[in-house]
């Protein structure tokens, strides 16, 4: 007899954004007439960048060639890659980086997830709520049952306490998916100093570094001291370059991190998860990674920053707008997210239908993402400038 891994019975039915697309497509069935604005999932909508789809070109014809084909490439990513990595994204925050520490892997959503794979069931996990439903769900499928949730809402300005139990595992996404704040670098201290203090790991998911805009917003765990000890980070192409389907992202796993065997023997976790990774996973394709690198030329970074002002210029749309008729909104300085409070105490579902059925404009629940969500409602700036406007100009002429 097949026996299935129990633990996907104690899933909720279906992943978020699946249960949301579903919705929207029975709508659209329903009402093929209707027009449909989608600001829900976070995904990009500028097409990448024109350095980028050189790089792509180029790529493949090198891919042509017998001279210059490619075939298995390094497990860990091509050094030139890592090379640009630790050059543009870390030494300027003042943090080094081995070669060996930088993990090219094809998302932050298989990483997140697959890291599971190296961590004991037993491990008690605290997980920020609101959160990407990602770290909830893969925790579950393994069977990890211990999880503490650390409410973040407007009481607490959105900074979860410390566990009240002692947690082995803590995910923080930062700045935050699903409500677009921050914390600061003393704020996030006070978790580094936690994990050394009980020898806990961080599961440091930083997707959306690249969009923060203030000062004393930490862009990466390392920038705070000893965090290397006690902290994986997680970091994505998707967002900051629009790959989200082209698919390029990167884990850091510092040498200096330490786990623990259930005997108590401390182990070096980098070994572990480079043995799983060339176990399980054969590297992202060379193409990409050459388009991964190309942001790193002068006419790469320029290409960056404009893509990022523009749907952070979405974001300021979506907050003032918002904001104009009384609806109050977090996030979106930082991060290319807006968290708003539901109007006339809606729930999170009710403003969902509301606004799908009477503007056609699709968001994501603020319950979707945990039960301190309720109430709240997701919005994200990855739309087109036009579609952004026109969605706020909509929602405006609504009456809660
Ligand atoms: C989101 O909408 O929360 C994100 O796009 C999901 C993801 O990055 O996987």
């Amino acid at each position: 007899m097949i026996k299935i891994n129990d633990h996907f019975l104690d899933l909720k039915n279906s992943y978020l954004f699946s249960d949301i697309s579903k919705r929207v497509s029975k709508f659209q069935k329903e009402n093929p007439d209707r027009e449909i604005i989608r600001l829900g999932i976070g995904d990009v909508t500028k097409p990448l960048s024109k350095t980028v789809v050189k790089a792509l070109h180029n790529a493949v014809d090198e891919m042509a060639s017998s001279e210059t084909f490619r075939g298995y490439g390094p497990e860990q990513g091509y050094e030139f890659l890592i090379d640009k990595i630790i050059e543009f994204e870390y030494k300027p925050l003042g943090i080094n980086l081995e070669r060996s520490e930088v993990f090219i892997s094809d998302g932050s959503k298989c990483d997140t997830g697959n890291i599971g794979d190296i961590l004991d069931v037993s491990n008690t996990v605290a997980i920020t709520d609101p959160v990407y439903p990602v770290y909830l769900d893969t925790n579950v499928m393994t069977g990890r049952s211990k999880i503490e949730f650390l409410p973040c809402n407007q009481e607490n300005d959105f900074a979860p306490s410390l566990p009240k139990e002692k947690a082995d595992m803590i995910y923080l996404c930062l700045p935050n998916n699903p409500t677009g704040t921050v914390l600061t670098k003393d704020q996030l201290k006070v978790f580094v100093d936690y994990a050394k203090a009980n020898k806990s790991l961080i599961l440091f998911d930083a997707a959306y570094e690249s969009y923060i805009t203030e000062e004393n917003v930490p862009h990466s765990i390392y920038e705070i001291e000893g965090a290397k000890e006690v902290a994986i980070e997680f970091r994505s192409f998707s967002k900051q370059a629009g790959f989200t389907g082209t698919r390029c992202a990167y884990t850091i796993v510092p040498e200096e991190l330490i786990g623990y065997t259930k005997n108590g023997g401390a182990i070096n976790m980098h070994s572990l998860w480079l043995r799983r990774q060339s176990t399980k996973f054969n590297g992202v394709s060379y193409i990409v990674q050459k388009a991964a690198e190309s942001i790193y030329t002068p006419e790469g970074q320029k290409e960056i920053k404009e893509y990022i002002s523009y749907y952070m210029e979405n974001a300021k749309i979506i907050r003032d707008g918002l904001e104009s008729i009384g609806i109050k909104t977090f996030g979106g300085v930082n991060a290319p997210y807006i968290w708003l409070k539901t109007p006339g105490n809606l729930s999170s579902w009710e403003f969902f239908d509301l606004l799908l059925n009477e503007v056609g404009i699709v968001g994501t629940p603020g319950v979707g993402f945990g039960d301190e969500g309720e109430g709240y409602f997701r919005l994200t700036a990855f739309g087109s400038r036009e579609n952004t406007i026109k969605a706020i100009e909509k929602i405006k002429k609504m009456t809660f």
